[in-house]
């Protein structure tokens, strides 16, 4: 498969590999310095593209893929307020766009859990849940899109919570997300239910990047003759 890359920071490099790895060829990498390249021969006869960037250049660069007509794999978090943007631009213009703010496997397999988890708490009210997220300093956002992802999932199965916030805003309808950022952690993610008698708690440990490196690739394998907006339930069948 014919790959172009956007963004060349530590995901594009660590991308690059598993490329290799599984046997596909780079035919173009774009960073910030040579965004013209998006008008170039190599990026245009790309099979698909794959787009860990910043949340200030995301959504150009799915527009310049979506123009391009090709396939995207979005792995930038920090751009959701305009989804329904990038949802209606893809569908009205039939391209393929596919997002998951988490591409590990293990991650997606704890989303599962959280979910399950998050649904038997509803017979028993006497616990609180809360999140901790720990990133790396370099990371812009906070919380991450993985947390957000996890209190969403939480919200939609457990009744007694209503929304997120950061644990300084937090209301009892709210679950509180204390985000930490240090040292170069790739990323860690544990939800914590507490009550007056004991604590349960479920928690992911990135040790590395690759895992997330390898599901944007393997992504990338599953949308490249496809159309519509996707992610990974489309992607992992639990
Ligand atoms: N979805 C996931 O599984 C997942 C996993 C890890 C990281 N991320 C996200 O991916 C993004 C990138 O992470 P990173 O650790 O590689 O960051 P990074 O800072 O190491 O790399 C970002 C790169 O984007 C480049 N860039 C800036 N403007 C650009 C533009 N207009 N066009 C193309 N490239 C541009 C920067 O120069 C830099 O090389 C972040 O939003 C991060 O949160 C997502």
């Amino acid at each position: 498969m014919r790959i172009a890359l956007i963004g060349y920071g530590k995901m594009g490099h660590q991308i690059e590999q598993v490329v290799i790895e599984r046997g596909h060829e780079i035919v173009s990498i774009i960073d910030v310095n040579n965004t013209i390249d998006f008008d170039s021969p190599a990026f245009k006869s790309a099979d698909v593209a794959i787009e860990f960037s910043t949340p200030a250049s995301a959504i150009e660069n799915y527009r310049k893929c979506f123009a391009a007509h090709i396939p995207v794999v979005a792995g930038t978090t920090g751009w959701l307020e305009h989804l329904d943007e990038v949802k209606t631009a893809c569908i009205d213009g039939k391209q393929t766009f596919f997002y998951a703010s988490n591409y590990s496997l293990g991650v997606n397999i704890f989303f599962a859990l959280n979910e399950y988890l998050a649904r038997i708490m509803n017979k028993y009210p006497d616990y609180n849940v809360k999140m901790e997220e720990i990133h790396h300093i370099h990371k812009l956002d906070a919380p991450s899109g993985t947390a957000i992802t996890l209190a969403e999932d939480i919200v939609k199965n457990l009744d007694r919570k209503k929304n997120w916030s950061l644990e300084k805003e937090n209301k009892a309808s709210d679950i509180a997300i204390h985000c930490i950022r240090e040292g170069e952690v790739p990323g860690i993610h544990e939800i914590v239910y507490e009550s007056e008698v004991d604590t349960i708690s479920i928690k992911h440990d990135a040790i590395s990047r690759k895992g997330f490196a390898l599901g944007a690739v393997v992504a990338a394998e599953f949308i490249k003759d496809k159309r519509g907006f996707l992610g990974m339930s489309d992607l992992l069948k639990f």
